[in-house]
């Protein structure tokens, strides 16, 4: 058995097996190689702070008692398997349509990319991402979204892809516009995309939320600011990559995502 480690977040084990024996319809002994990961917990400084002031969910999202540590199972560290032979490959998307022929979402067209990668740079291909955000008005197409702004026909605002061969991702969308919190009496969330990534087992899952840069609510966001550090709050904030004009006028923005360890990105439900 060999053991390679990988930042402080993972590390990975290596042995090689026999699959099975002669006989038994086995014609002979396959060797086959097995690779396990053993994760580390996560870095407080990249998580966000544990009870969040005025949030009226808090107590319901975030334990209030420490956490108690107990050993990780093989199928927690290594599956699952199959996930994408059953959800379907998909490595680009046009959220801007319902349909892939029918009419344009309203709103201001957006490009997404970046990678999926490991705290050493290393892509995450076949990583599964998925995504759902408002509509260009702030509306959800979810029976809690209260608010009075209408529906858009065009626009379901959620999707499915694939992370690619060097962890590449890219998406078209429209900006999801700003809305109230009605409960709280007072907070409007900042334009935002929700973000669930699985990459090679359970135990890289995170959902997280990628605010837009230059937003003036992003001040005030309760959930963003609840991530202590600004430097690790900036990896869940898009960068301005640039606008294009011709047959397609939209504006791009870019984010990569690391799943464990220093420089993970935050996850924010
Ligand atoms: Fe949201």
């Amino acid at each position: 058995m060999s053991n390679v480690s990988r930042g402080s977040g993972i590390t990975i084990f290596s042995w090689e097996g026999l699959s099975a024996k002669p006989g038994n319809g086995h014609p002979a002994e396959a060797t086959i190689r097995y690779q396990m990961a053993e994760y580390q917990p996560y870095d407080d400084k990249t998580q966000l702070a544990r009870k969040i002031d005025r949030y009226p969910l808090s107590f319901t999202r975030n334990p209030s008692a420490p956490l108690i540590s107990r050993p990780l199972t093989l199928s927690e560290r290594t599956g699952p398997s199959g996930l994408i032979g059953e959800l379907g490959a998909v490595n680009k998307l046009d959220l801007s349509r319902a349909k892939a022929d029918g009419p344009r979402a309203v709103g201001q067209l957006i490009s997404v990319f970046g990678r999926v990668m490991d705290e050493d740079g290393s892509p995450i291909p076949n990583a599964v991402v998925e995504l759902w955000q408002a509509n260009s008005g702030g509306r959800y197409i979810h029976e809690m979204d209260r608010t009075d702004t209408p529906i858009d026909p065009n626009f379901t605002g959620e999707g499915r892809l694939v992370t690619g061969p060097e962890g590449e991702y890219q998406f078209f969308s429209v900006k999801p516009g700003a809305y109230p919190v009605l409960e709280s009496g007072w907070w409007w969330r900042p334009p935002h995309i929700h973000f669930s990534i699985l990459g090679p087992s359970w135990m890289t899952r995170y959902v997280t939320q990628i605010f837009f840069p230059g937003e003036p609510l992003n001040e005030t966001d309760l959930l963003l600011n609840a991530v202590p550090n600004r430097d690790v709050r900036e990896r869940l904030i898009f960068e301005f990559d640039s606008t294009s004009m011709g047959a397609v006028n939209s504006i791009s923005f870019k984010r990569d995502f690391v799943l464990r360890g220093r420089r993970q990105t935050p996850a924010l439900h």
